[in-house]
C-alpha cells in the first residue's frame, strides 16, 4: 500500500427528497427491523425545492465514524442502533470501488468492512418540525453509502429496507413520484417490509404541493415515542391497520394511475383526520395540530364546498405544519386563499418568488373569501412563518465533488450554516 492510497479519501456526495403521506405509517410491527403494522403511501417532493445533502467519505487514514448534521458534529450519532444499521448493513452489499479512468481497483469490496466513515448532512429546511426531515437525512446517507461502497442490492428494493431502520418514512424517500411502503411481515429478517415505486415523477405533472409551517421548533412527542404509545394504548389504530388501510391502499393507488384528484385528494384527508384520531385515542393522547392547523382544515373544507369538487387537500404529520395537495390548475388560487389568511411579508415567505407574484395578483372570488371567513378564521401575520410551494419529483441525485461538504485533505466537515 502506497502513501496515497492510505490518504487518499473517497466520496460521494448526494441529495434526497422529503416525502409526504398520504396514507401514513403509525405503528410498529417490529421495533428491531424497525417495519410497520400497516402500509403506507407518500407522494416524493421536489429536492429543488426541500432535500437533504449528504456527503460520505471514507479513508484509510480516518479512526473512527464521525456525523455532522447542519455543521455541527454530533458526538455519539455514530454508535445510535439507527445510523450503525444503515452504515453495517451497506457494508454487507459493498462492492469493490474502481477508478473509472484506469479501471484500477481502488478500494477492494472486503476492505470496506474495515474503513471509517465521515459524513456531513444539511437539510434546506427546518429540522425535526414534521417537514420529514428525518426520511430525506436517512434515504441520503444511505444513498451516498451505497454509492461510495458501489453497494450491489440482492433483491430490488433492498437500499429501502436499509433507510427503513434508519428512519421508517425515508424507505419512502429512495424513489420518486407515488410510492408505496409495503408493511411484509411475512419473512423472518423483514426482507419483505421494503418500498416500491407505484409511478414515477412524471405519471402526473399536475401535482402540486403547498407547506405551510406553522412551527418550524422540534416537535413534542416524536414519531418514535408517539407511535408506540399508540400501538400499546389505542384500539382504533388496530382496527385502521387491519380493516382500513388495505381498502385505502387499492384505491388510492387506483386513483394515482387514473390521475383521479378527487379520490386522491379525499382518501389523503381521511386519512391524516384518522391518524390525527388515532393520536387522540391514544393514553395519554397526543396533540399535534394546534388552532391554526384545524382553521386550515376548515377552509380548505370552505375551499371544495365552494368549487363543488376537491381541489385541495391538506395532510396533517406529526406536528401542526399542513401539506396541501393540489392541481397545478388551482395551485395560485390555493396560494391566494392562504394568503389571504395565512398572510406574511418577508421577502422569502413563499419559497418560489414567480409563484408569490402570481398569488398576491390573484383576485379571489368574493363568495370564495365569504364562505372561508365563515370558518372564523381572522387573518393574522405570524400564523404561518413560510410557505413552500412544490411538485413531486425524483429519487436521491448524485451532486459534483464541488458540493462536497467534507475537506479532501483533512476529511472534515466544510459546511457552515449560514442562517
Ligand atoms: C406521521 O418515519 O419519523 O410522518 O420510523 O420511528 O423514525 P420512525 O418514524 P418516522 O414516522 C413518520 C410518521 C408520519 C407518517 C408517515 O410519514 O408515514
Amino acid at each position: 500500500m502506497t502513501t496515497d492510497n492510505m490518504n487518499t479519501i473517497y466520496m460521494e456526495t448526494v441529495s434526497a427528497p422529503t416525502n409526504i403521506a398520504c396514507i401514513k405509517y403509525w405503528g410498529k410491527a417490529s421495533k428491531e427491523y424497525n417495519t410497520p403494522i400497516n402500509d403506507s403511501v407518500s407522494v416524493t417532493l421536489d429536492q429543488a425545492d426541500m432535500c437533504a445533502v449528504t456527503t460520505a467519505s471514507a479513508s484509510r487514514q480516518f479512526k473512527q465514524d464521525r456525523l455532522w448534521l447542519n455543521g455541527v458534529e454530533e458526538v455519539d450519532a455514530h454508535t445510535s442502533k439507527r445510523f450503525r444499521a444503515c452504515v453495517d448493513s451497506i457494508k454487507h452489499l459493498a462492492s469493490d470501488r474502481i477508478d473509472p479512468a484506469t479501471g484500477d481497483i481502488l478500494v477492494k469490496k472486503e476492505e470496506w468492512k474495515n474503513m471509517y466513515f465521515h459524513i456531513s448532512s444539511y437539510n434546506t429546511f427546518p429540522t425535526a418540525a414534521g417537514l420529514a426531515s428525518s426520511a430525506a437525512g436517512y434515504a441520503a446517507l444511505v444513498a451516498s453509502l451505497a454509492r461510495l461502497m458501489c453497494a450491489k442490492e440482492t433483491f430490488p428494493g433492498e437500499l429501502t429496507t436499509i433507510a427503513r431502520q434508519g428512519s421508517g418514512s425515508s424507505c419512502r424517500s429512495l424513489m420518486g413520484g407515488f410510492v408505496a411502503w409495503k408493511m411484509g411481515g411475512e419473512k423472518e429478517d423483514c426482507s419483505d417490509s421494503f418500498a416500491e415505486q407505484i409511478a414515477d415523477e412524471n405519471h402526473w405533472p399536475e401535482i402540486r404541493a403547498l407547506i405551510l409551517v406553522v412551527s418550524d421548533q422540534k416537535k413534542d412527542t416524536s414519531s418514535t415515542s408517539g407511535m408506540s404509545n399508540s400501538v400499546a394504548t389505542s384500539e382504533l389504530l388496530r382496527y385502521r391497520a387491519e380493516v382500513i388501510v388495505p381498502k385505502r391502499m387499492q384505491m388510492i393507488e387506483k386513483a394515482w394511475l387514473e390521475h383521479d384528484f378527487e379520490t386522491f385528494g379525499k382518501i389523503t384527508m381521511m386519512d391524516s383526520n384518522q391518524f390525527h384520531a388515532i393520536c387522540l385515542d391514544t393514553v395519554p393522547p397526543i396533540f399535534y395540530m394546534n388552532d391554526i392547523s384545524k382553521s386550515v382544515v376548515q377552509i380548505v373544507h370552505a375551499y371544495n364546498e365552494w368549487a363543488g369538487e376537491i381541489r385541495a387537500a391538506y395532510t396533517f404529520d406529526a406536528g401542526p405544519n399542513a401539506v396541501l395537495y393540489t392541481l397545478q390548475k388551482y395551485a395560485v388560487e390555493v396560494g391566494a386563499l392562504m394568503l389571504r389568511f395565512y398572510p406574511g411579508h418577508l421577502s422569502d415567505y413563499i419559497s418560489n418568488d414567480i409563484f408569490a407574484k402570481e398569488i398576491k395578483e390573484f383576485q379571489l372570488d368574493e363568495r370564495l373569501v365569504q364562505a372561508a371567513m365563515k370558518t372564523g378564521r381572522i387573518a393574522k401575520e405570524g400564523d404561518v412563518k413560510k410557505i413552500y410551494y412544490t411538485k413531486s419529483g425524483p429519487a436521491p441525485q448524485t451532486l459534483s465533488a464541488e458540493r462536497s461538504l467534507i475537506d479532501t485533505v483533512t476529511g472534515l466537515n466544510t459546511y457552515n450554516r449560514d442562517y
